[in-house]
């Protein structure tokens, strides 16, 4: 019986067991979905029960598992594996029927005034409201504690930044207001008890705001909870990627986002160099090689893997699997 010598990245994962909330980040195209799905596939191969889900609108997990999963809820891949694509736009239509309720219901209407229904409609165009929905599913999706792993695939890299500075502004925002709201609440009483009525409704406001505190607290909170969560960068060998691998690692340390390494993809296999190669691949080979050596010399020890470019794109569970294979060994 012949043992596989340890991967890097099966290494980490045993080193740091509490990390159960895992991403992988970069910009488009790098391989996110990709190595998210081997991952999920080796942990679930490992007997742990694993969720890898999306809030990504191109439905890619239902592409790499080729099964139809968006706007499904979690569906079963194989055993101890699911998989989940939050459908945001969804969340954000149940929300505008969940206001127009409330409308209906206070004033006792049967139809929502056309000027307030444009209103809704528009807020909802809001980017602030898909955030909003999103940071509600994906906290929907966490609080459960139903999987022993959560890889959260994911958005391109400049929305899950954006997304993190939209939860600090939030955050910030809703102490002050939430603040203020003390304030008067405290003034109020002494002021007046005549104003019962009013101070209810204050009440209502301030628990609401605080339980969107809350939610927005608790979904950045699984981005940079350095005990839980384990956050892998994916990169290629190209000069721009390298540029903006950099400045997103700045920001991402800024956020405190807890960075495990790195997994360079893409990488072309060795043995082409020593085949009768037209000179086109042997420039570009020699070209990777040159980003190659910088990223051994800048990123060192924090690159866990090099993941090759296999002959074709990277669908279904025989192709998860082997990738899989690439970047933790073999399964059993
Ligand atoms: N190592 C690889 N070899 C071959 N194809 C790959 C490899 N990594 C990713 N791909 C392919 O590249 C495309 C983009 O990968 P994907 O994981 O969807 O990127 P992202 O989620 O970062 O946008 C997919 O079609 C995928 O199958
Ligand atoms: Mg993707």
């Amino acid at each position: 019986m012949s043992v596989a010598a340890e991967t890097d990245l099966h290494r980490v994962f045993r080193a740091h067991p509490e990390r159960r909330y895992i991403m992988f980040g970069g910009k488009g195209g790098l391989g996110k979905t990709t190595f998210s799905a081997a991952t999920g596939y080796w942990l679930a191969k490992q007997g742990h029960r694993v969720l890898v889900f999306s809030v990504d609108p191109q439905a890619s997990l239902s592409d790499i598992f080729q099964r139809d999963i968006f706007g499904k809820g979690p569906v079963k891949i194989m055993d101890n594996l699911w998989a989940q694509e939050i459908d945001a736009d969804g969340h954000i239509r149940a929300y505008q029927q969940q206001i127009r309720q409330k409308i209906l219901d206070m004033y006792g209407l049967d139809k929502v005034p056309e000027e307030i229904d444009n209103y809704i409609e528009a807020a909802s165009a809001e980017p602030a409201m898909e955030e909003s929905a999103i940071f509600d599913a994906v906290v929907d999706i966490v609080v459960t504690g139903e999987y022993d792993y959560y890889i959260y695939d994911l958005v391109p890299l400049g929305h899950a930044l954006y997304y993190l500075s939209m939860a600090k502004v939030y955050d910030e925002w809703i102490n002050k207001i939430t603040h203020l709201r003390e304030q008067m609440r405290e003034y109020e009483q002494v002021a007046s008890v005549m104003k019962r009525q009013k101070l209810t409704e204050e009440d209502q406001i301030l628990a609401e705001l605080q339980d969107i505190k809350q939610r927005i607290n608790m979904s950045s909170s699984i981005l940079t909870d350095k005990e839980k969560t384990g956050f892998f960068f994916v990169v290629i060998p190209e000069e721009m990627i390298l540029l903006d691998t950099k400045k997103a690692a700045e920001l991402f340390a800024k956020f405190d986002v807890p960075i495990l390494g790195y997994v360079v993809n893409r990488v072309l296999p060795d043995e082409l160099a020593t085949q009768n190669v037209p000179d086109y691949l042997k420039n570009r080979i020699a070209m990777q090689n040159r980003y190659l050596e910088q990223i051994r010399s800048t990123l060192g020890k924090d690159v866990l893997a090099y993941v090759p470019e296999l002959e074709r794109d990277v669908t279904g569970l025989p192709a998860i699997e082997r990738l899989a294979t690439i970047m933790y060994g073999a399964s059993s």
